[in-house]
């Protein structure tokens, strides 16, 4: 049996794989999480896990040991500015653990693209697979590039959908005629599965892609699988700045990934070789159309496996030490009677909060709030919620983060708005009463000045949320099963 590691492993692509690997019979696998907490209690049972991150050198060598395949699937880009430094840090180490470990064959996903054309962060990835590369001599790597990944959840199909779906005419800058190589997840994932068995010797980097395309091409055909008609009207004049900030009010991913993707996009990220067709010829990617349908699909049947905001990918875990409510100063405390409601159907009824369902009332304050996150560069209100009724801990709600989720007794979400302090909201179920508090940490004056400013508004909005969250319950017949996702 062949001992596998899966680093990035809580992210987009490593949950994925992990899901696919947990089919086949003939791997053990561990798992490199920075935060256990983000793995489902359903996969726990079937994995080992060590807890750590790539610049723990202990941790490493603990998760590293007795691997005969290792997957890297891990980037910095959400880390700030010196995020180049912490991917080559991270990288070298992983590599030098794998030689000390004795690991045959470590097994990398970077992008598409050329060094010198590259935006920052593509040249970042590039340069993750020079290190891990360099040492030919001591450690085999397979390492495959791929441009727009296609699935649900994923950040370049998500741009694309809303605003396909929100925008019957758009005006679009020049770089949406940029070619890249779209390749719907699913195919990434027999890549990077195919790989641990391939008859190989030596280093092999692998490009990956369907038809080329550019970003126009893949909006037209995404408005058409969806019936939809759509008009693209160029604008030579919309300024990379511009395009970001139509990129944010329109899609939910933030102001520093949508200024990172139109940099991208300013050079071409075309297959550069032929070795996905020479080592790999079992594997036909999936037309564009019909990656767009898959992911349409899977969000459709809500069972959506992972989206792009699962990780933050910033210098820590974006679970780690969050769940400090103690260390709040403010509190907004509503106590609601249950009246003998069974807790689990007050459970359903919180784990339904955000997302399509929204917040029950006052829907103009809470689309207010999330405008104002959007404008100052969070992430607003339109990340939505991964899977209807279902939440694990790591999934963004909107513009929360589930830190905590305890069946049927407690849901603990971390603001990610944009916020002069701290602040969580809780929902805490006890045997004859729901406890609902927002917390908040103020971060000097103006954390305080906010604290009282927003007080009316949270009178409307937090006191309404809770009696209609227990309403809802009283009102519920079925509970809905966690899903093992
Ligand atoms: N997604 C795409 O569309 C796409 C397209 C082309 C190529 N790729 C490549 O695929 C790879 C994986 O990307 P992704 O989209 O899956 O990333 P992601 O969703 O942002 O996930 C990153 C993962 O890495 C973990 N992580 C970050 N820094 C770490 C560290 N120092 N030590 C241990 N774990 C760390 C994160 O853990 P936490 O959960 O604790 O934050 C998370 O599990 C990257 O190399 C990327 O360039 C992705």
């Amino acid at each position: 049996m062949k001992k596998i590691l899966i680093t990035g492993a809580t992210g987009y692509i490593g949950r994925r794989l992990k899901e696919c690997l947990l089919q086949r019979t003939d791997l053990a696998i561990r798992l490199l999480v920075r935060n256990r907490k983000k793995v489902r209690l359903s996969v726990v049972n079937k994995v080992e896990i060590v807890e750590g991150d790539t610049f723990n050198r202990e941790a490493l060598l603990q998760a590293l040991q007795g691997i005969d395949v290792a997957y890297y699937l891990i980037h910095s880009m959400g880390s700030g500015k010196d995020f180049e430094e912490r991917d080559r840090r991270s990288a070298e180490n992983f590599r030098d653990v794998c030689i000390e470990a004795g690991v045959k064959r470590l097994i990398y996903l970077g992008g598409l693209g050329v060094k010198e054309a590259a935006s920052k962060h593509l040249r970042s990835r590039i340069e993750t697979g020079e290190i891990l590369n360099g040492r030919p001599d001591r450690l085999q790597v397979i390492w495959f590039r791929a441009g727009a990944i296609i699935g649900a959840g994923s950040a370049s199909f998500e741009i694309i959908r809303n605003l396909v779906q929100k925008l019957p005419v758009m005006i679009t800058p020049r770089w949406v005629n940029t070619r890249t190589q779209p390749i719907a997840v699913d195919d990434v994932l027999s890549y990077l599965a195919a790989a641990i068995t391939l008859d190989v010797q030596g280093n092999l980097v692998v490009d990956i892609g369907g038809e080329p395309m550019n970003f126009r091409g893949m909006m037209l055909n995404a408005a058409k699988v969806m019936g939809l008609k759509r008009i693209l009207l160029p604008v030579p004049l919309l300024s990379p700045k511009l395009s970001s900030y139509w990129l944010i009010l329109f899609t939910p991913i933030p102001y520093q990934m949508a200024a990172a993707l139109v940099e991208g996009l300013k050079s071409e990220t075309l297959v550069l070789n032929d070795h996905a067709m020479r080592y790999f010829g079992a594997i036909r990617p999936l037309p564009y159309d019909k990656a767009v349908r898959m992911a349409m699909d899977e969000m459709e049947r809500d069972l959506v496996v992972s989206r792009w905001c699962d990780s933050s990918s910033d210098t820590a875990c974006d679970v780690m030490n969050q769940d400090d409510t103690h260390t709040a100063i403010f509190r907004d405390r509503r106590v609601i009677p249950l009246d003998a409601i069974p807790a689990d159907r007050v459970f359903q009824s919180v784990k339904q909060i955000g997302g399509q369902d929204g917040w029950f009332s006052y829907h103009f304050l809470w689309w207010l709030r999330g405008l104002i996150d959007k404008l100052s560069g969070g992430y607003g209100l339109n990340r939505g919620r991964r899977e209807y009724g279902n939440l694990r801990v790591g999934d963004a709600l909107d513009f929360w983060k589930v830190v905590d989720i305890k069946e049927n007794q407690r849901l603990l979400l971390l603001a990610q708005m944009k916020l002069p302090g701290k602040a969580w909201l809780e929902f805490d179920i006890q045997p004859d009463q729901l406890v609902q508090t927002a917390h908040f940490l103020p971060r000097g004056l103006l954390g305080r000045l906010y604290w009282y400013s927003v007080l009316p508004l949270h009178n409307l909005v937090f006191g309404d949320l809770a009696r209609k969250l227990v309403a809802r319950a009283r009102e519920m017949k079925d509970v809905r099963k966690p899903s093992t996702l």
